[in-house]
Parts: C-alpha cells; structure tokens; sequence
C-alpha cells in the first residue's frame, strides 16, 4: 500500500505527530487509496515557517517568471490528465468523465493564471497636481494558508494557489482528509515544473492541523471552501488578527422553469445539475421551480429520468452516477430525506440507500426526487449536499424569484425562458453570485469570477481576475517630480 506524506519545504516529510490516515475509495471502502499523515500543530507550524522562509524569495521573482511555473505544470497536467482522473474517482467518486473535467479545470486555471503573469495590471491615472504622477501597483499579502474540500479535489486547490503564488505569495494548504490525493498530485506536479522549495506547502489530516494553520501569526490570508459552519468558525479564528479571510460555502441553488421553456433542455439541465456529482457541489441544482402549467409533465418526466440513472463506480463508463462520500454524509442525506417526508414534502423517487452486487461495498444512495415541495421546508432550505432535488410548483416568474431569492444562500441560479425580458427580469433580481439563462446552475469557467452572497460567502470572489485582488495588496504610488512641496486638496 503507498504511503503519502507531507510536502514541506520541497521534500516529502512524515508528520511529527506519527500518526497516519487511510483514504479510501467510496465505491469500494475495501480499497485502500493510500495512506496519509495526520499531521498535528507542530507539522502546520514547519510548513507555515517553510512558506514564511520562502516568501522573500519567491515575492522577488518576476512575475512573468513565476507565470512560467505555472504554464509548465499545465502541460505537464495535460499529459497526465488520464491518470490523474483516474486516481481522483478511486479517491472520492464522481464519474470519470467528471474527475477529466476536474482535472481540466485546474489545466485551465493554470493556462489563465500564467497569462496573468505578463499582465497584473495595475493603473495610471492623472494627478491633480502638475509634476506629479499616480499609479498603483499589486503586493502579495504574504504567506497563505488554504483550506480545500473533497467534491473538486484538484479544481478548488487550483483557484487558491495558482492566483496566490502568481501574486508572489507562498501557501501552505490542507486538502480534505476524505480526498488528499489530487491535492498531492497537483502540488507535486507545480514542484516539479519548478517551484522553489518551500514556496507550496502541503500538510494533510483534520481539524486540528486546520486549526492550528489559522492561528499561526505568520498567516496572512486564509482562504476557504467548504460548510457555512465551519466558515464561520474560519472567519472568527482570523478576526483577532485581522487576517484576510475568503469563505467559500454552502448553497440551496434553484433552477426556474417557466411554461414557455423548451422542456427537454430543462430536463436535461436539471439532471445534471441535480444529480452530476451525486449532487455534491456547492452550486448543484437542489431545488426546481416550476410553473404550474408544465409542473405535471415536468415531473413525470423528471422522476422517469432519475430512475434510469445509472449509480454505481465511477471508473465503470456506463455508471453515471458515483457513490457518496462517506458513510457520515450518506446518514446526512437519509435523515433530509425523514426530515422531508415528515414536514409533507411527496417522495417521488429514491429515498434508499443502493446495495447488491458491486453497490454493497461502497456508499451508494438512489436519486431522490421530492415532488409538491413548499419553499419554507427545510428540503427547500437546507444544503443536503447529496442526490436530492426538491420541485417547488409555482404560479408566476414573481413568485419563482421570491422562492428562488427565499433562502440563506445566494450562490448560483438559473431560468429556462425563451421569454428575453422573463430572462433579464430574472438576471437583475436574483441575489446570486452566479446566473445562468437556459442552462443549469453549474458549469462555471475559471475566467469569471466564483462564489456567492449571504450566507455563502463573505464579500470576495475566487477564480477569475477577482482572484487576484484577493491574492494582492494594492499600493498607490505618488511620484511628485516638480521639486517642490505640493499639498494635494490645498495648493
Ligand atoms: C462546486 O460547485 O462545488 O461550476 C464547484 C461548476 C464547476 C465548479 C463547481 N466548475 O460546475
């Protein structure tokens, strides 16, 4: 069985704690992936003292120079783009097709943020005052400290480090414990195209490596994916130091359907919004909205799709749908099921875990459809983060958007409409991060910015340029060439 360690400083490293972990495969919880360090206090303190070390010296490295890194390890991804998939749906699931555009998606992400290596623009702008010029230029914050979840486990990694170490920053990050090894892989690959030692720092294990990277003073920016609960936890732990702090968390997601949609696209749409990742993103489709001239027909033929979906390991090419993460989140899912059963939500499908045959080792759970949903229960509210979708009828596109808009979250939504003015309606009042027309809430680019509203995030945008204006300290610079004193609002 392989061992996996810590990468600190440039070399691999046992955690000080001697303790490992073993990160299994959730179709298959006889597999064994591999074994991980379940590094402690001491083990985060190492790697943040490596990326403290570091960061003089890799904040002074051209941009442009350090972009190349990046575009070296993208071509490097591009290669082994196969295997890499490979090894994320053993880890933690999702089909193969999906862990390929996981793994594409941080190739993206490393093609843009090298770009941005030549540009990191800044402004000029006139003074006020003659003889005088004004521009501003970006800083890196400093040593970063990033914490990632399992359902991307190369994707999400990608959005934090590659702007952060493109901004000049260094990075110590902890994958989830349920998904470690993509994390590994991709800061191998960045070593290996020519990362500086000590420059990306990886520590693995839980919460109390978490804990102890937020509370290092040397820290200067944490940066977040995962449940609103912990994020919380994570904003209260850098308040006292004022850490910059970038949150990334839940959503309760809604797909809008009016009765002009073209309803084979919406079904379409909310299968694989609803159920791709077993309906485990951030940004999956939980809840539908349907108007009640089609609800019926779009149902029916919601439910006869779910059924027909095929659940099983993601490495088998018929499977469509992977297991479950883990047998807590599995129970997660079962006890939102009684919960909607008892508040009067109508199960139209699913509802049970999947076992027999190849399902009986692995943590599988049928594609579940709650139908006749009313916006206030909790089915509608909470993020189940796994295959359950509510359908919520409704009478009009105002009170689709009042639904949509009804919940804690504001991280993605979407409108089939071949209705322009219903579309636009909807673009200007949904109070989301993300909007799609005629499309499902996921399948966002790594060029636009990603992250949302209320409860899902805390006023910062990751991927996109937005990264780096998370990843930099902007400084304004005034060059005043008239040799004499000139006093700005004065003179
Ligand atoms: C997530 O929802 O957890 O937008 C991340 C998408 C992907 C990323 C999703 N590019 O569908």
């Amino acid at each position: 069985m392989s061992t996996f360690y810590n990468l600190v400083n440039g070399r691999e490293a046992a955690s000080i704690t001697g303790r490992t972990f073993e990160n299994r495969n959730p179709a298959d919880r006889n597999e064994i992936v591999g074994l991980f360090q379940e590094s402690g206090p001491e083990d985060a303190r190492c790697a943040v003292a490596a990326a403290s070390e570091a960061f003089p010296i890799w904040r002074d490295v051209p941009a442009p120079r350090r972009a190349e890194i990046l575009y070296r390890a993208a071509e490097i991804l591009v290669e082994r783009k196969e295997e890499l998939a490979r090894d994320m749906t053993r880890e933690m699931g999702k089909v193969l097709e999906e862990t390929r555009g996981d793994v594409q998606e941080a190739i993206d992400m490393a093609y843009f943020m090298a770009g941005e290596g030549r540009r990191l623009y800044g402004q000029t702008t006139p003074s006020e005052l003659p003889d005088k010029f004004c521009m501003t230029v970006r800083m890196p914050v400093g040593v970063c400290a990033l914490i990632t979840p399992w359902n991307f486990p190369m994707a999400i990694p990608s959005w934090k480090i590659l702007p952060a170490l493109v901004c000049g920053n260094t990075v110590v990050i902890k994958p989830s414990s349920d998904a470690p090894l993509s994390c590994w892989h991709f800061a191998k690959i960045l070593n290996e195209a020519g990362l500086p030692a000590g420059v990306l720092n990886v520590v693995t294990g839980g919460a109390e490596a978490g804990e102890a990277l937020l509370k290092d003073p040397a820290v200067r920016l944490v940066s977040f994916t995962g449940s609103t609960a912990v994020g919380r936890l994570v904003a209260q732990a850098c308040a006292p130091a004022f850490k910059r702090s970038n949150l990334e968390m839940g959503g309760k997601n809604v797909v809008i359907i009016l009765d002009d949609a073209n309803l084979e696209l919406a079904l379409d749409g909310c299968v694989w919004g609803g159920f791709g990742t077993t309906g485990q993103r951030c940004t999956a489709a939980s809840r539908v909205v349907v108007h009640e001239n089609i609800y019926r027909q779009f149902l029916d033929q919601f439910v006869e799709r779910a059924r027909a979906l095929r659940v099983g390991n993601g490495l088998d090419p018929s499977v469509q749908i992977g297991p479950i993460i883990n047998e807590k989140q599995l129970e997660r899912v079962e006890e939102y099921v009684r919960i909607g059963n008892a508040e009067g939500a109508r199960l139209a499908c699913g509802g049970h875990r999947m076992s027999g045959g190849p399902l009986s080792s692995g943590w599988f759970y049928a594609p579940t459809v709650f139908a006749d949903v009313a916006g206030r229960m909790r089915v509608a509210q909470e993020e189940i983060f796994g295959p359950v979708v509510s359908v919520i009828p409704c009478r009009s596109l105002d009170q689709a958007i009042e639904i949509g808009n009804g919940v804690t979250y504001g991280l993605s939504s979407s409108i089939y409409t071949r209705d322009i003015n219903a579309a636009f309606r909807a673009m200007r009042e949904m109070y989301t991060g993300i909007f799609y027309v005629n499309a499902p809430t996921i399948g966002a680019e790594v060029h636009l910015p990603f992250g949302g509203t209320k409860d899902t995030g805390n006023g910062h945008r990751e991927s996109g340029l937005a990264a780096l204006d998370l990843f930099s300290e902007w400084k304004s610079v005034y060059v005043d060439y008239s040799n004499r004193l000139q006093r700005a609002q004065i003179d």
